[in-house]
């Protein structure tokens, strides 16, 4: 499958290695390749550049953001959530036309300070946010509730035996992203929320997975949902 990864950060390095890993034609997108090329330093959490992650990963190519989406059959949104509908904007709303579109951005307003809240909730979140502006794109809204490393390696956290959520509108479309989530990512506990509206849940779950983390002192982590 041709996959247009969105954003270069550690999820969107996660999400395109394994995808690549898989076999997956998998095509970066980022504002300007040569600057994000050209990136020298570590991030701010001590990651190497970009750079460094592609040349290990030679069968991904680095593009801007509207070639990767064009590539893509499905398209992953792996950028900032508060630039997100700016970063879909410049992938353009052509380029999404009719595609799977996989949000596993959360919203965070850093503004505050830290923790940082949602600069939407309760009643609209960043999934809605992008299916209204997007309408033809097939938005489902998962993995957000994970960090990085275990969104493509569930195992790396108690045997692999937790939950994840998708919602969205289109039922093809949440079969196709449960199945690259337990065939491909090995996942094994996927629950179907509902419609893109249920991803208010998911992405209001940040308030209690970011005090999770200053209390655990770790990332990795998750939650089971035990019925
Ligand atoms: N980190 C985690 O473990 C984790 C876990 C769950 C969910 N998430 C969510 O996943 C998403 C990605 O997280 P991340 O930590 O990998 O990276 P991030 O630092 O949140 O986002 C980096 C990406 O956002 C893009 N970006 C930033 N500002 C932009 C703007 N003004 N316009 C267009 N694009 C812009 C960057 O584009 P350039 O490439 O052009 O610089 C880059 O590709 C976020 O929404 C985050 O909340 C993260």
């Amino acid at each position: 499958m041709r996959v247009g990864v969105l954003g270069t950060g550690v999820v969107g390095q996660a999400i395109a290695g394994k995808l690549s890993e898989l076999g997956h034609e998998v095509v970066v997108g980022t504002r300007d390749p040569d600057q994000t090329l050209g990136r020298q330093e570590p991030d701010v959490f001590g990651n190497p550049p970009f750079g460094a992650w592609l040349a290990e990963h030679p069968a991904v190519r680095l593009a801007g953001l509207g070639d990767a989406a064009a590539h893509g059959e499905v398209v992953v949104n792996a950028t900032a959530g508060g630039a997100a509908l700016e970063a879909l904007r410049l992938a353009g709303e052509a380029n999404l036309d009719g595609k799977v579109l996989v949000d596993v951005a959360n919203p965070l307003d850093f503004s505050q300070g830290m923790p940082p809240s949602l600069s939407v909730s309760n009643t609209d979140c960043l999934g809605e946010c992008i299916q209204r502006e997007f309408p033809t794109a097939r938005v489902v809204k998962t993995l957000n509730t994970v960090n990085a490393s275990v969104m493509v390696n569930p195992g790396l956290v108690g045997g692999g035996d937790h939950t994840v959520f998708v919602s969205g509108n289109d039922p093809e479309a949440k079969a196709l992203v449960t199945d690259l989530l337990t065939e491909g990512f090995g996942w094994r506990d996927v629950i179907d929320l509902g419609d893109i509206t249920t991803a208010r849940g998911a992405e209001m779950q940040m308030a209690l997975w970011l005090r999770l983390m200053g209390s655990l002192g770790t990332p990795m982590f998750n939650f089971k949902v035990v019925r």
